[in-house]
């Protein structure tokens, strides 16, 4: 927790998306006051508390800066996939600051790294420095991967195919980051903790490989799940066959920076920030198919 708190309006991107829309919700229950900022407002969630501005693009300065008019707190979704990612979170970045904006908490990516090997790692670690560098307070959350994206590694007959070897990762749910983020941004009376330049790793419960990461989807679907290793040569052939290089390079760059272990973290950030265990991948998985 500050000394000063940033207290104030708060500006939500990504609330459209599985993870902002997760925060808001939970800053709406802590009576929090939203700006929540969308490339399309009209699909932004109805809350207590949330006015709804945009449209606004992380690259589109002067809709960014309409967006964040009176914010004082801004919490940073990483955008899509994109050759300009950097360019467009500096340029969210900048504009969060000429609208007087004094404390930006950024969606990192654990593994974040200027020479990592997964190429939106190094994205990550581009806009972390242009955040360290730029006037504002700052906090960076790196999740894990997603538990809720590994099953879509997987082909029809439940095959995850690719060069991640014997690496370990600690895959979190979105609710457990969800639950941190809303920690972060509106700490409650009993959690003081200094979060100021902090960078905080949010990770499942345990590190697995990508065999034991199978097992569990297995176990949580019913559906037979399982892990064939490959080299890295056999990958990027029979991914050629179908996607463009960037694509290419974007899946087996994934799985290399598996079995390098650049996902490897594994920390207790969920329970220390929120008082509870993070959900396992099989928890995750069984949890959203219970959603529907
Ligand atoms: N840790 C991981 O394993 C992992 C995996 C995949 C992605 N990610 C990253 O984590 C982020 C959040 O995850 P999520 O599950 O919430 O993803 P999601 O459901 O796809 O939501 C992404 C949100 O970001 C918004 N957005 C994307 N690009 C934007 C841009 N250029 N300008 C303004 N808004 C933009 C989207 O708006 P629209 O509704 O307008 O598209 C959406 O609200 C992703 O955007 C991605 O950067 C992490």
């Amino acid at each position: 927790m500050f000394s000063e708190e940033p207290s104030g309006l708060v500006a939500v991107t990504g609330a459209t998306g599985a993870l902002g829309s997760r925060v808001a919700a939970r800053l709406a229950e802590r009576g929090v006051p939203m700006a929540l900022v969308a490339r399309d407002p009209s699909r932004l969630p109805a809350l207590a508390g949330a006015e709804h501005r945009g449209p606004a693009g992380y690259g589109d300065a002067a809709a960014m800066r309409s967006a964040l008019e009176g914010a004082r707190t801004l919490f940073l979704v990483s955008g899509g996939l994109s050759p300009r990612r950097f360019e467009e979170h500096a340029c969210a970045i900048d504009a969060a600051v000429a609208c007087g904006v004094r404390y930006i908490v950024y969606v990192s990516l654990v593994g974040a790294a200027e020479d990592a090997t997964f190429a939106h790692s190094r994205d990550h670690w581009q806009t972390e420095q242009y955040l360290a560098a730029s006037p504002v307070r700052w906090t960076v959350l790196r999740p894990s991967i997603y538990a809720s994206m590994l099953t879509a590694r997987a082909d029809e007959q439940g095959v995850i195919r690719g060069p991640a070897g014997d690496g370990r990762f600690a895959a979190v749910d979105h609710d457990d980051i969800a639950d941190v983020a809303a920690e972060v941004l509106a700490p409650g009376p009993s959690s003081p903790r200094d979060v100021d330049a902090a960078i905080l790793e949010i990770t499942g419960p345990e590190a697995v490989t990508m065999g034991e990461a199978a097992e569990q989807l297995t176990r949580a679907t019913g559906r037979h799940y399982v892990y064939e290793p490959e080299s890295v040569e056999d990958a990027i052939a029979w991914r050629s066959r179908t996607d463009d290089p960037h694509e290419v390079e974007r899946w087996v760059s994934w799985f290399q920076a598996i079995a390098k272990g650049e996902f490897g973290s594994l920390t207790d950030v969920v329970p220390a920030f929120t008082g509870h265990r993070a959900l396992t991948i099989a928890e995750s998985v069984a949890r959203r198919q219970a959603q529907g």
